[in-house]
């Protein structure tokens, strides 16, 4: 059994074009349907990770800096930033493809939580990550900050227990 793997290894991308049904009244894609394709995007980075079910925990940082219109190709990256029992958090970037020019730039990012679960949905173990880059190792560092907020906001830790996190403002 595979017992850690680099972040790269869970890297996928997925390729959207925004068409008509995707959109608000103004042409722009719906937040929600980014939300959406972002999701299957982190499950598959987060399968390639423990190759379990896993199922979304919590859904962070998503900023949506600038619209997307219909008939833009929408890129997704998504790669593993850290595991720790069950859980994963998932790294999103999000780029446009300008149909007509080929200009490729960012718009958004967010941060998504899996839990790999057995086939009755309670929580299982999975591997480590390693990260090797000094981009993955900022991410796997911030990543245990970030795991304390988000479990301090959903009830599920003692601001007390935050230490990672209490040290940012000490
Ligand atoms: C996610 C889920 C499996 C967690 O189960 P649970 O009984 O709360 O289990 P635990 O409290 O033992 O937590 C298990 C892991 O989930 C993490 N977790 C639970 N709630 C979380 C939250 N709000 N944010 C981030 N992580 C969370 C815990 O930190 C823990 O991680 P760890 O094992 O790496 O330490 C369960 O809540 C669930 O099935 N939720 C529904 C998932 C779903 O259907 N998603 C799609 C929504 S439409």
């Amino acid at each position: 059994m595979v017992t850690s793997r680099n972040p790269k290894e869970t890297f996928a991308s997925t390729t959207r074009i925004v068409m008509p049904n995707d959109t608000n009244t103004l042409g722009n894609l719906m937040g929600g349907n980014l939300l959406n394709w972002m999701d299957v995007a982190a499950a598959i980075s987060a399968n390639r990770h423990c190759r379990r079910v896993v199922v979304t925990a919590a859904v962070n940082n998503v900023s949506f800096d600038r619209p997307i219109r219909l008939a833009d190709i929408v890129i997704i990256e998504s790669e593993v930033t850290r595991s720790f029992n069950s859980s994963m958090e998932v790294y999103l970037e999000v780029f446009i493809e300008d149909s007509a020019t080929g200009e490729r730039s960012r718009c958004n990012e967010a941060m998504y939580t899996f839990v790999a679960v057995d086939q009755l949905g309670a929580p299982i173990g999975v591997p480590e990550i390693v990260p090797v880059s000094a981009d993955e190792k900022d991410r796997f560092d911030g990543a245990l900050r970030r795991r304390q907020l988000r479990l301090i906001l959903a009830g599920k830790m003692k601001p007390s227990d935050a230490t990672e996190l209490k040290a940012l403002f000490e």
